[in-house]
């Protein structure tokens, strides 16, 4: 367990800026999610955290050790990567046993720390099994058993459930959560669905083209995006055009009037998630921001529905409901439903 201080961290492939100015400081015990596009320097940064590639600049601190010009093997981090990479022809006590043996710890000693890392992973069934003998799943926890087994201070994991179904990765993040809660062992984690990162990390890095836009709680990036990527990349959104018109109003590019909190005058985006667009049968009794519309397009998401809404008095607008509510108020869940659509004041967001 230790905190990691990142400052100034940068690489260049040639011309090309893979990771640019990076500073960031992970608590102790912290759960870390790195998001982001494909390309915008997530592995290049964890691969400079472990060791395997040198930063042209900046400095990393693991606890009160400058790491910065270290190997990896004396970084003491666990490593868990996409495609398992275990060691088909060794068996999985052989493939968790690994790090310890390279590290020449003692026979009995291993034999504790493997029993122990297959334990946390509920494999200890299968330590005489080759991988292929094994599901991915399996194989996916044998490699983290393996990465724990060397009591790392730091945990990296590059999109490691990538590889497995839908099903099995959910089942695997969990295991992988409570695990790392109940360890305590300071993680970092590239990913890039927005699910699994917003489910198990503690804060969020969204990076892209080599930088941090945001740094947060899941919370924190969808309720106060500091950006029009940010508010694009995590969930759905609504951006609206327009202008701010008299007192608190904003007049979208699309002909609607709305209320907001906008203070600020002149053009400028707005953003209005799904799920706050409230669909009734008929006008509300405020009458705040209520529009009459058209449901054009309606998709059953299983729990919810999303619909795509021609506003009468211009523009589209995407909304989320959950057919009961739809239910509720008498909207016939399908395209071509004449309906009334509102959002509070409050939640016409200025970007
Ligand atoms: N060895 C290399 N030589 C040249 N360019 C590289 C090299 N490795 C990575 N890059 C480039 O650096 C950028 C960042 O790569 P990186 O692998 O860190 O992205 P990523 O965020 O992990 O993407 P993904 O989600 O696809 O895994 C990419 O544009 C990539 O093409
Ligand atoms: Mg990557």
């Amino acid at each position: 367990m230790a905190n990691v201080n990142i400052a100034g961290l940068g690489k260049n492939y040639g011309t090309f800026r893979a990771v640019s100015d990076l500073s960031l400081k992970i608590e102790e015990g912290e759960f870390l999610i790195f998001l982001g596009p494909s390309g915008c320097g997530k592995t290049t940064t964890l691969r400079m955290m472990a060791g395997f590639i040198e930063p042209d600049a900046g400095r990393i601190r693991i606890g009160a050790r400058d790491v910065t010009r270290e190997p990896p093997h004396r970084r003491n981090i666990g490593l868990v990567f996409q495609n398992y990479a275990l060691f088909p022809h060794l068996t999985i006590f052989e493939n968790v046993a690994f790090g310890l043996r390279r590290r020449k710890v003692a026979e009995a000693e291993l034999r504790n720390r493997v029993g122990e890392a297959l334990e946390l992973v509920k494999l200890s069934h299968l330590a005489d099994r080759l991988p292929k003998q094994l599901s991915g799943g399996q194989q996916q926890r044998v490699a983290i058993a393996r990465a724990l087994a060397i009591r790392p201070d730091i945990l990296l994991l590059d999109e490691p459930l990538s590889n497995l179904d839908a099903k099995l990765r959910l089942q695997v993040r969990d295991e992988l959560r409570s695990l790392q809660k109940s360890l305590g062992i300071t993680t970092v984690m590239v990913t890039h669905d927005q699910e699994e990162a917003m489910s198990v990390s503690d804060r969020l890095v969204l990076m892209q083209a080599g930088v941090i836009e945001q740094i947060g709680s899941a919370d924190e990036l969808y309720n106060m995006p500091a950006n029009r990527f940010v508010a694009d990349f995590i969930g759905r959104t609504n951006f609206l055009r327009g202008q701010a018109a008299d007192g608190a109003a904003f007049r979208t590019e699309g002909g609607l009037l709305l209320q907001t909190s906008i203070q600020r005058p002149g053009s400028q985006e707005v953003l209005i998630r799904p799920e706050a667009i409230r669909l009734t049968r008929q006008e509300t009794a405020d009458n705040v921001n209520c529009f009459k519309g058209r449901v054009d397009r309606c998709v059953f998401l299983g729990g919810m529905m999303e619909l795509d809404i021609d506003v009468a008095a211009g523009g589209r607008l995407k909304a989320i409901a959950s057919p009961r509510e739809l239910d509720f108020e008498g909207i016939p869940p399908r395209a071509g439903a004449e309906i009334f659509i509102s959002v509070a004041s409050k939640d016409v967001v200025p970007l």
